[in-house]
């Protein structure tokens, strides 16, 4: 199964979202192997981000998520990485889609509540990035055969 990394942002921790969000991927079906809270240093925040260094919106983009904590986490399903992208929406809340988590929580781009990989490479870049091995847990989800045929 595909693993994909997915991180609330500050401004989702400081407006009470967290429970929210993870409630959508958990009733997506999406199993959590990975979940921690953290404050996002700078030097990791530059490595997260690294694509951006040198556009006009990076030094507030990395001021943004080290402002406060941010709840991290690791899911994995069935093409998760796609999956879980299409749930958040459009990156400018403004044009994400009806029903999307920018959508519903979202008003500035800048304060677009959650971050997910946006493919394959970012999914175990980012992954390696935030968590251990040994912090990440391999279990089986019981509802499995009511999720997949
Ligand atoms: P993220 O990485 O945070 O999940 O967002 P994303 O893939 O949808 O968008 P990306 O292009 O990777 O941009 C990263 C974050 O930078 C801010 N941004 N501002 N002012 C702008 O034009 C602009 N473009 C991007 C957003 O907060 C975006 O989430
Ligand atoms: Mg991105």
């Amino acid at each position: 199964m595909e693993r994909t990394f997915v991180m609330v942002k500050p401004d989702g921790v400081q407006r009470g979202l967290i429970g929210e969000i993870i409630k959508r991927f958990e009733q997506k079906g999406l199993k959590i192997v990975g979940l921690k809270m953290l404050q996002i240093t700078p030097e990791l925040a530059s490595k997260h981000y690294g694509e951006h260094q040198g556009k006009p919106f990076f030094e507030g983009l990395v001021k943004y998520i080290t402002s406060s904590p941010v709840v991290a986490m690791v899911l994995e399903g069935k093409d998760c990485i796609s999956l879980v992208r299409g749930m958040m929406g459009a990156t400018d809340p403004k044009k994400a889609a009806p029903g999307t988590i920018r959508e519903a929580f979202g008003i500035d781009i800048g304060r677009n509540v959650i971050h997910g990989s946006d493919s394959p490479e970012s999914a175990a870049r980012e992954i390696s990035l935030f968590f251990n091995e040994e912090e990440i847990c391999k279990y089986d989800l019981s509802l499995a055969a009511w999720i997949y045929e």
